[in-house]
């Protein structure tokens, strides 16, 4: 299976940023870590980071027909981003939304999400581990839809 991985903004500076929100692992580090499981399974998994909308936009359209899934941490995209559900729901990608904190338990402007009622699922405050969670519920997800 191929797996798209992408990550928006600020989370470039994850392990330096509001390490009490974020955590201490970067983003290198998370990428990496779901490569090597993906990769253990015999599946593909790419990844992108982007502070800019209309760069994760374009990468959700080159990923219709290209890849099976798509795990994204939006970022503050989450809460105001109707370009990027649009793009989910003209690509029909399956997809994951997944948070290290949870937005659930912060300020109510996080309790939001523009993009999970188009989701799969969303997974949120388990830190950098919550990125391997979805990773688990993609191949659930994915081995019971051929
Ligand atoms: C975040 C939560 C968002 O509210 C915030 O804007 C982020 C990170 C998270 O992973 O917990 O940039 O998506």
């Amino acid at each position: 299976k191929r797996i798209l991985l992408l990550n928006g903004p600020n989370l470039n500076l994850l392990g330096r940023r509001e390490p009490s929100h974020y955590g201490h692992t970067n983003l290198t580090e998370i990428e990496h870590k779901l490569k090597n499981l993906a990769e253990s399974w015999g599946w593909d998994l790419e990844s992108f980071q982007s502070n800019h909308e209309g760069d994760l936009i374009d990468q959700i359209h080159s990923a219709m027909d290209q890849k099976d899934l798509i795990i994204i941490n939006p970022g503050a995209y989450t809460h105001t981003s109707i370009a990027l559900r649009d793009a989910f729901a003209g690509t029909a990608i399956p997809f994951i939304e997944v948070h290290l904190s949870n937005i659930h338990g912060r300020e109510e402007f996080r309790h939001r999400s523009m993009l999970a009622p188009l989701a799969i699922g969303q997974i949120s405050g388990f830190g950098a581990y919550s990125y391997t969670l979805a990773l688990i519920a993609a191949r659930n997800y994915l081995e019971a839809t051929p």
